[in-house]
């Protein structure tokens, strides 16, 4: 995570979504993130300073003429103390004011002077979010590097229906996390694939492997924080989709191998994390099999070899990543399997290894490279191997 350790200055406008913001604050600070929160003064017509006081352990500073005198300076130490700075939910005035230079109370003030990345979560009537005058100063702001949270559409507080409102929780943090990321996969497609393949035998019964998902899915929720536009072809798993990803269901091999041939030609990257069925029921019954008292034989039929195929019509610049899980020989398989399917990089981990395999929350792998490099990796996170795999990946591109 990030945010432990980071200081958001969090500025809360006058908003009904500011209730929101309260969520907001309690698991940034989950997050290990310190929260300094402004408020406007019509912000605390909405919620009361005090449940940011609670929520994030510090006194809440909001814009009233009869503060302390020490504002000026105030403003001043905490645009410095921002790792990031976010206002969440951000009114259409206050957009109107950041776009313009206009700093008339503690927000603007401390929103001109501070130098860290800053986040605007725009909420507000449909009719004032569609305004041409609203959406340019949003171009303004984008322009000068300011991170925008799209709004999400749905039934507004005030009866209407469309884009406007705040969106949830875990898509603010996400939008906060990704401004305190370096984004260097900017521009480039990724395309990703995890979990297990399901053949069916009949309408009830498949063939399927212990695959979780979760190695594929850190990948791509590393590669869309880092700015890579990613699309995760996922078989069956019971993860949720990770912020910022386009992701598309299959169920057996033969329809990962359409989804991901059907789009392969324009991703820079294409990491092939899942654990692709080798094999399917030559014939899917139609109807539920009956059992009777003999054994039952069941013919398997090859699946297509998703990797071996796009690495026959690879295009140059695209780069191949490959997964070898082996219970045995590791490092004499994943070099064959490197070479046979034509990858660059090749992500080999042992089902023997503890902390690596199916389910776990760790990994231990050795990259193999098709320039005969190898680097066996420590025992880390997924997550951490995913940010390990893309640096990888990165500067075989360069
Ligand atoms: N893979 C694939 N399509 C398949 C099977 C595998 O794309 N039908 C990919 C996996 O996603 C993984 C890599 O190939 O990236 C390794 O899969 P594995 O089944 O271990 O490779 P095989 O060459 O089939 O090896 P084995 O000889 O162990 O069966």
């Amino acid at each position: 995570m990030r945010l432990a350790g980071k200081t958001v200055v969090l500025c809360v406008t006058g908003g009904i979504a500011a209730y929101k913001a309260a969520d907001l604050t309690s698991k940034l600070r989950h997050a290990g993130a310190a929260v300094r929160v402004l408020m406007t003064e019509s912000a605390t017509q909405f919620i009361s300073p005090m449940t940011f006081e609670t929520l994030s352990g510090n006194r809440t500073v909001v814009d009233t003429f009869d503060r302390n005198f020490a504002w000026e300076v105030e403003h001043i130490s905490l645009a410095k103390a921002a790792d990031v700075f976010v206002i969440a939910p951000a009114t259409a005035n206050v957009i109107a004011k950041a776009a313009h230079g206009i700093a008339d109370d503690m927000v603007t003030t401390t929103l001109l002077a501070t130098k860290a990345p800053v986040v605007i979560a725009p909420a507000m009537n449909t009719g004032m979010y569609d305004n041409p005058v609203t959406q340019q100063n949003l171009q303004t702001l984008r322009m000068r590097g300011f991170h925008i949270i799209d709004p999400a559409a749905g039934r507004l507080a005030c009866g209407d229906t469309g884009r406007g409102k705040l969106p949830d929780t875990p898509v603010l943090i996400h939008g906060i996390e990704r401004a305190l990321t370096p984004q260097d996969l900017a521009g480039l497609r990724v395309l990703v694939t995890a979990g297990p393949t399901q053949e069916a035998m009949d309408p009830v019964r498949f063939l399927s492997n212990h695959s979780s998902g979760k190695m594929g899915y850190a990948i791509a929720a590393r590669a869309a924080m880092r700015g890579a536009a990613v699309t995760l072809v996922s078989g069956p798993t019971a993860l949720d989709t990770p912020a910022g990803v386009q992701r598309v269901d299959i169920i057996s091999a033969r329809d990962m191998y359409d989804a991901v041939l059907s789009r392969a030609d324009k991703q820079d990257m294409i990491i092939k994390a899942a654990a692709v069925g080798d094999y399917r029921p030559a014939q899917a019954a139609p109807e539920k099999l009956k059992k009777g008292d003999d054994a039952l034989t069941v013919t398997l039929a090859r699946n297509p070899d998703i990797l071996a195929a796009l690495g026959q019509r690879k295009r140059p610049g695209q780069l191949l990543c490959g997964f070898a899980m082996e219970t045995q020989n590791l490092i004499d398989n994943a070099e064959s399997k490197l070479r046979r399917k034509n990858c660059d990089m090749l992500v080999a981990n042992s089902l023997r290894d503890e902390g690596a395999g199916f389910g776990t929350d760790t990994n231990i792998a050795t990259l193999l490279f098709a320039d005969g490099r190898r680097e066996t990796e420590p025992i880390m996170s997924k997550e951490a191997l995913a940010d390990v795999i893309l640096d990888r990946l990165i500067a075989l591109r360069q």
